[in-house]
């Protein structure tokens, strides 16, 4: 099975915690990149590590910052990353199926552990829409 690799930053920790918790208890292989506290860091360094990690294994990240913001536009500066900030379980599922996300941005302090949950498994089990193949290869143009 593929992993679901984490990062965040101090502000998206203690969500990030939950969320591996969450995850590993759903049978989930989890890559955790840090950070490893809650001491204030910079998220541009997890953000790194993170995307390594998900394109070395063509799969999944989750990144938690504050807001969920920063982790979103330091991921999409890497080439085949698309991050989507997502608030919503309704923004998680069409983060999959119209944009084909493979990172996942939350803000650590707008969401609570239930609300995160939810938005982690739907963006985790939607499939995209191969109907808006077109615009997601431009991306890649
Ligand atoms: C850190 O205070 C905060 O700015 C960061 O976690 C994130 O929200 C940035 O977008």
């Amino acid at each position: 099975m593929k992993p679901i690799v984490l990062a965040s930053d101090h502000g998206g920790y203690e969500l990030k915690e939950k969320l591996k918790t969450y995850l590993m208890y759903k049978d989930y292989r989890v890559e955790d990149v840090g950070t490893h506290s809650a001491d204030t860091t910079d998220y541009p360094i997890w953000v790194k590590k993170g995307v390594s990690q998900v394109l070395a294994d063509n799969t999944y990240g989750i990144f938690v910052c504050g807001a969920g913001i920063g982790v979103s536009i330091a991921a999409n500066r890497n080439k085949g990353i698309r991050a989507a900030v997502v608030h919503s379980e309704d923004t998680a599922r069409l983060a999959r199926e119209h944009n084909n996300a493979n990172v996942l941005c939350l803000g650590g302090r707008f969401l609570t552990e239930s609300q995160a949950e939810k938005i982690v498994d739907i963006f985790l089990e939607t499939k995209f829409d191969q109907r808006h193949v077109k615009r997601v290869e431009m991306l890649e143009g």
